[in-house]
């Protein structure tokens, strides 16, 4: 059977199982069996062998029983970077690009700057920072040590230096830089305990550590940040849509400045980012 054809029949078989964009998720399953891209399955003529076929099969049956597609291929493309992702670590989303492009802002015009990803996952956003400036000082941090290793990684992979270390929140960063931080920034985990059991399988695939949180770390961040902060640094996080005016008010507590909540390209509240006086 030609690619072509397997690709109209596993397609309806993911659509018979409730799996949403069926026929995408088809082709980069089987792309990603036979080492190819979506160019490479249509131009292809031959079947699959044996082997191929079985693995394809199974891998059409995890994503069934709700494996993240991304758990499958083994990848995610995070703005202009492919990263490695994996079980066990949190899947870059596309929410968190708007994050890190309301950071990348806040860094024009500082000279070599200093920059710290709290909760760096797959190390997304901190990779994302470092292959845009060059000239800053990028640092992660993970309390998952499959996170860190995984960041570390794809840091390798891309050649970009960031230094990765685990633990928590800020506890891992040199205490020299303690008042010469130039941009804090996190996604942390903040669904709130109560929402996880109304999560979609594939979203309960991911570590519950990497999802769950509610407002804990970013407390924690902003309590942090005027004791790391550079003076005008800024701190820059994500949060869920309900969550502005909760995270915005302690951010203007802790006497942080031009502090706004962004919306995320559903209008959802999605970022707030405020800086420490001058
Ligand atoms: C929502 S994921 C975000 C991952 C990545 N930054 C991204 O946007 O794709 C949150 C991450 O924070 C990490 N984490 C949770 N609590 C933490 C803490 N107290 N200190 C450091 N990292 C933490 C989790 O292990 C997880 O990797």
């Amino acid at each position: 059977m030609r690619p072509s054809e397997v690709i109209r029949r596993s397609t309806d078989y993911l659509e018979r199982h409730g799996v949403e964009s069926p026929r995408e998720n088809a082709e980069a399953i089987l792309a990603q069996c036979l080492g190819t891209d979506r160019a490479g399955l249509y131009a292809r003529r031959e079947g699959l062998d044996q082997t191929t076929a079985r693995r394809f099969g199974r891998a059409l049956c995890r994503r069934c029983s709700g494996t993240p597609l991304q758990y499958i291929t083994g990848e995610q493309q995070f703005l202009d970077l492919r990263l490695t992702v994996g079980r066990g670590v949190f899947i870059p989303r596309p929410e968190t690009e708007g994050l890190v492009l309301a950071a990348l802002e806040t860094l024009e015009g500082v000279p070599d700057p200093v920059a710290v990803d709290v909760g760096t996952g797959s190390g997304a956003i901190a990779l994302f920072l470092k292959h845009r400036r060059r000239d800053a000082q990028v640092f992660a941090t993970d309390t998952s040590a499959e996170a860190v290793d995984l960041a570390r990684s794809n840091a390798r992979r891309l050649g970009l230096d960031v230094d990765v270390r685990v633990g928590n929140i800020l506890d891992p960063i040199p205490k020299a830089l303690r008042g010469r931080v130039s941009l804090l920034v996190s996604n942390p985990p903040y669904l709130a305990a109560g929402e996880y059991d109304s999560l979609p399988p594939e979203v309960r695939a991911e570590p519950y550590e990497a999802l769950v949180g509610g407002t804990g770390v970013h407390r924690s961040l902003v309590l942090a940040a005027s004791e790391w902060l550079a003076p005008s640094g800024w701190l820059v996080v994500e949060i869920g849509e309900t969550q502005g005016r909760e995270v915005s008010g302690a951010f203007r507590r802790a006497s942080l400045q031009d502090v706004e909540v962004l919306p995320d390209l559903a209008s959802r509240d999605r970022v707030v980012r405020g800086r420490l006086p001058g």
